[in-house]
């Protein structure tokens, strides 16, 4: 009796799950070019088809070459190949498909594109007819002839040694991964360039687990979803959202108290609306003696190159999960005691440690790094 009056309803309640599914949901599958290149998604998009062109945000279109790399096109600088994205803190490590990163740094110009360099440091590039340096200055081998070396410094007292003794190609911004290289007397500049962009801001949804995207095909709004709701599944969770609208719908049509209870006891298990997830940072538990996340998150992060040089060339292995490192590993640098690790090892260990695991130094998460 009572199940022959609802099954109208019933069956409304199906057909709006389905136009729902149908009509707001925007398929866009995330993709790889090849093994250990970074995942593809929103807002960067493949171009050359295995990806819809509309599943990506204007200017991150990319591309897979014939070697299976991941190739980055910036518009008045050419193709770049894409080392790492790190989707949370909106950035991106390039680096050059041929080999040659300073050659491409001196005709490097941004403009037209969303990214900029996170910290951009001035190198002095200088042409010396002999050999002198090259026992203390680190030669760009790739730019440099048999009878000629290229140098390239950001520090004032070796670019004005050198400035009386070679010829100065110009200075040019570098988008270095970590502004350390004022230590140096010069560099090679074959380290990953790291780009920034602002637009768009998805860094805190998927810091939190989510993912960014359009609403749908034809909306350009930008939405949050799939946050992780303690564990059910991303179809489960649409089906109680509409689950919990639709009965709330009934009740209001007149079917009333009998429905009541079971929408409430569903609702229990609603994931929290999308529009709060920018507010609902977890608290940290009180005993928990590690640093806070902003302090982490703020520590300097490099991708490594095919050279894997390290800012302390002593340093190969991780000593917290005692592997080498490889090239396109995401490594953290202590800024104080400027020990390296593995991102994702220094993070772990800093949330339940306040101390660097290799010398012990305590990071006052008070005083800003580096001052
Ligand atoms: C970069 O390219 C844009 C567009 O071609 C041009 O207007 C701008 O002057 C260039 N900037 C530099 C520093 O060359
Ligand atoms: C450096 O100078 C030499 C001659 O002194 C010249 O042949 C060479 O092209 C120059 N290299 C660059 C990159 O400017
Ligand atoms: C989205 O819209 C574009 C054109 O704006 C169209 O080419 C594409 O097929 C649409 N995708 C879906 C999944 O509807
Ligand atoms: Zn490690
Ligand atoms: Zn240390």
């Amino acid at each position: 009796m009572n199940v022959l009056k609802l099954t109208p309803y019933i069956l409304l309640l199906l057909l709006f799950f389905f136009s729902c599914l149908a009509t707001s949901l925007q398929v866009c599958t995330k993709a790889v070019c090849g093994m250990g290149e970074p995942e593809i998604r929103f807002p960067f998009v493949v171009k050359n088809g295995r990806q819809s062109k509309s599943c990506g945000y204007p200017g991150f279109g990319v591309s897979c070459d014939t070697r299976s790399q991941t190739v980055l096109n910036l518009p008045n600088s050419g193709d770049f190949t894409v080392q790492a994205i790190d989707y949370g803190t909106q950035e991106v490590w390039i680096n050059d498909p041929n080999n040659c990163l300073p050659q491409r740094i001196l005709s490097l110009n941004l403009s037209g594109s969303p990214f900029y360099g996170a910290f951009n440091q001035d190198f002095t590039f200088f042409n010396c007819t002999l050999g002198y340096f090259r026992q203390r200055l680190k030669p760009i081998t790739c730019l440099s002839g048999s009878t000629y070396t290229i140098y390239a410094t950001a520090s004032f007292v070796v670019a004005s040694y050198l400035s009386s003794k070679c010829n100065s190609l110009g200075t040019f911004p570098v988008p270095v991964q970590w502004p350390l290289y004022e230590n140096l007397p010069s560099s090679d500049l074959s380290d990953n360039l790291r780009l920034t962009w602002d637009m768009p801001t998805c860094g805190r949804c998927e810091s939190m687990g989510g993912r960014c995207g359009w609403r749908s095909n034809s909306s350009r709004e930008i939405v949050c979803s799939s946050l992780p709701s303690r564990g059910i599944p991303r179809t489960a969770r649409y089906a109680v959202a509409v689950g919990v609208g639709a009965p709330a719908v009934l009740c209001f049509l007149g079917l009333l108290c009998c429905i009541f209870g079971r929408v409430k006891s569903i609702a229990r298990n609603r994931p929290r609306p999308i529009s709060d997830f920018s507010s609902s940072v977890a608290p940290q538990p009180t005993f928990v003696v590690g640093l806070d996340g902003p302090t982490i998150e703020s520590y300097p992060k490099m991708v490594l190159g095919e050279s894997r040089r390290l800012p302390k060339p002593d340093d190969v292995t991780c000593s917290i999960c005692l592997s080498e490192y490889r090239p396109k590993d995401t490594l953290k640098t202590i800024p104080h005691c400027r020990h390296c690790f593995h991102a994702d090892c220094i993070d772990g260990w800093l949330r339940l440690n306040a101390t660097c695991p290799i010398c012990r130094k305590s990071p006052q998460p008070s005083t800003p790094p580096d001052v």
